[in-house]
């Protein structure tokens, strides 16, 4: 059955059902009579041909929907705005309006958020994906790699390019003020982590990446310290390294389960540097600090005067059992010493759109961030502003649900690995879709990367691009349908029994 949601409201039953999914298609609204189930009005909202029916029990009158707004955003606005004079058309009295109209508020999200369809990938379509994940390897290797998802966008996301696309949207993007991200940003920080920000201290930039070279830029002068903390995603050492500054490297303490800071080589490293680039959740370990972690990192940049930049990309990616604290949220001392970086394009998998948010605790260090000439950092892509203002307006059903799917895909990986790869330990990520995997006891003949690269065809992201600490690892992106995900670690088991 493809009715999602439905709320009864008096006499009628308001029920959204997605019987016409994919780029063409879209929700149908239908406004019914409880007691006998006859069909009063109905809007499909589809992207090509919407239209909405009166009565089609009766009359069946049918009237296109005007082209230009969103068929969804025109059902809704027009119900809202006029509720009483649609019943009226659609032979329906004794509703009450606002009963109705708060129950079309509760129903939008089901509206918006079809069923996801994870399960079904395609691999032909997927390897007809431009991006470097299916393109890197040949055509016979399951890539695993990279971290963008397989799966399509939400729903609201797709509509609203699609949308752009129909209306020849592609001009300059009004920069930077009007967009209305910074305030939906900042809302979202205070709801899901009571994080307050001023939408004036919020900056839109292409890249997180691009954040980190222009904060080092700007904050330390060549030769100065920058601490990272390996292993870790491989920018954080070329920032450094490329711009010419001193590595500091707070490597990660492996510890009984997962990784744990060092707290105590940081306090020794923060007395010679200028900055840390800070990653949480942690990528490639999967790591989600506690406050007390969390705590004691402030207290030594706080002490030692060190400007945090804060990549917080995988901040929605958090599992059960574990969450997330922005660094800057801990005190109003440590929020002025931070920049925060993070972005849409994970969570919501709009990787290529280009967009990214920073935050800045003070507007002294805004100055000196944007003292980087914004010509020289390059424009906003004006797809990316609207995909991620559909995406954090509407999408959070659609991110609940692939939260989900992604937690089922990391236990399975870790009861595989445990059951199926004798030899690999992997403890299963508190956040992120990427299974950081220790080869090491496996003792293979070449990095275990390249190992099953050629004997299993899975391309994985090799341990060492994370740093030293990361030789004999793998990491896997599981973010992909549970199909291929079976596939892939199917043959990777088959290659080390085959050894
Ligand atoms: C921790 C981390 N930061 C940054 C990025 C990349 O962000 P962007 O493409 O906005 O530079 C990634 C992508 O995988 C990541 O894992």
């Amino acid at each position: 059955m493809s009715i999602t949601a439905n709320e009864v409201v008096g006499p009628v039953r308001i029920e959204v059902e997605h019987r016409m999914p994919g780029a063409d298609g879209g929700p149908t609204l239908r406004v019914l009579e409880e007691a006998t189930g006859a069909e009063r009005l109905r809007f499909d909202c589809f992207v090509r041909g919407a239209h909405w029916h009166a009565d089609p029990a009766g009359r069946d009158e049918q009237f296109p929907i005007p082209l230009g707004l969103d068929s969804i955003d025109w059902t809704l606005a027009e119900l809202r705005s006029n509720a009483a004079g649609l019943l009226a058309l659609g032979n329906v009295s004794g509703v009450d309006v606002a009963g109705f109209v708060a129950a079309l508020d509760r129903l939008e999200p089901a509206l918006r958020n079809g069923p996801p369809r994870f399960d079904r990938l395609s691999e032909a379509v997927l390897r007809q994906r431009t991006g470097e994940k299916w393109q890197q390897y040949p055509d016979d290797v399951l890539p695993l790699w990279v971290a963008d998802m397989d799966f399509e966008v939400a729903d609201p996301i797709r509509r609203r390019l699609a949308h752009a696309l129909s209306i020849g949207d592609l001009g300059y993007p009004w920069h930077p003020q009007p967009t209305a991200l910074p305030a939906l940003f900042a809302d979202r920080m205070q709801r899901l982590y009571g994080w307050e920000i001023d939408p004036r201290k919020i900056e839109l930039l292409t890249e997180v990446v691009q954040g980190m070279y222009v904060a080092v830029r700007q904050f330390t002068e060549p030769g100065d310290g920058v601490i990272v903390q390996r292993p870790i995603y491989p920018p954080f050492v070329s920032t450094v390294e490329k711009l010419g500054r001193r590595l500091e490297d707070n490597a990660l303490r492996e510890a009984e389960v997962s990784y744990q800071l060092d707290l105590e080589l940081l306090r020794e490293q923060a007395q010679r540097s200028k900055l840390l680039l800070f990653c949480n959740p942690h990528n490639p370990t999967g790591r989600v600090l506690r406050r007390a972690e969390l705590e004691a990192i402030a207290e030594i940049a706080i002490e030692h005067d060190l400007l945090v930049v804060s990549d917080e990309i995988h901040q929605e990616l958090v599992y059960e059992g574990a969450r997330h604290i922005p660094i800057a949220s801990l005190s109003p001392e440590m929020a002025k010493r931070t920049i925060t970086l993070t972005s849409a394009s994970k969570a919501f998998n709009i990787a290529g759109l280009r967009l990214a948010v920073a935050v800045f605790g003070s507007a002294e260090v805004r100055k000196r961030f944007l003292g980087f000439p914004r010509h020289l950092r390059g424009g906003m892509n004006t797809l990316g502003v609207m995909a991620s203002e559909a995406a954090w307006r509407h999408s959070d059903p659609w991110l609940a649900e692939v939260r989900a799917y992604l937690q089922a895909n990391r236990d399975f990986v870790a009861e595989f690995v445990r059951s199926e790869m004798p030899g690999v330990r992997q403890t299963p990520p508190e956040a992120t879709y990427l299974a950081w995997m220790d080869c090491r006891e496996l003792e293979l003949p070449a990095s275990p990367g390249r190992f099953f690269l050629e004997h299993a065809r899975v391309g994985l992201s090799d341990g060492p691009s994370f740093g030293p600490q990361g030789e004999g690892f793998v990491r896997l992106n599981f973010s992909t349908s549970r199909p291929i995900l079976e596939q892939a670690l199917g043959r990777m088991a088959k290659a080390l029994r085959s050894r």
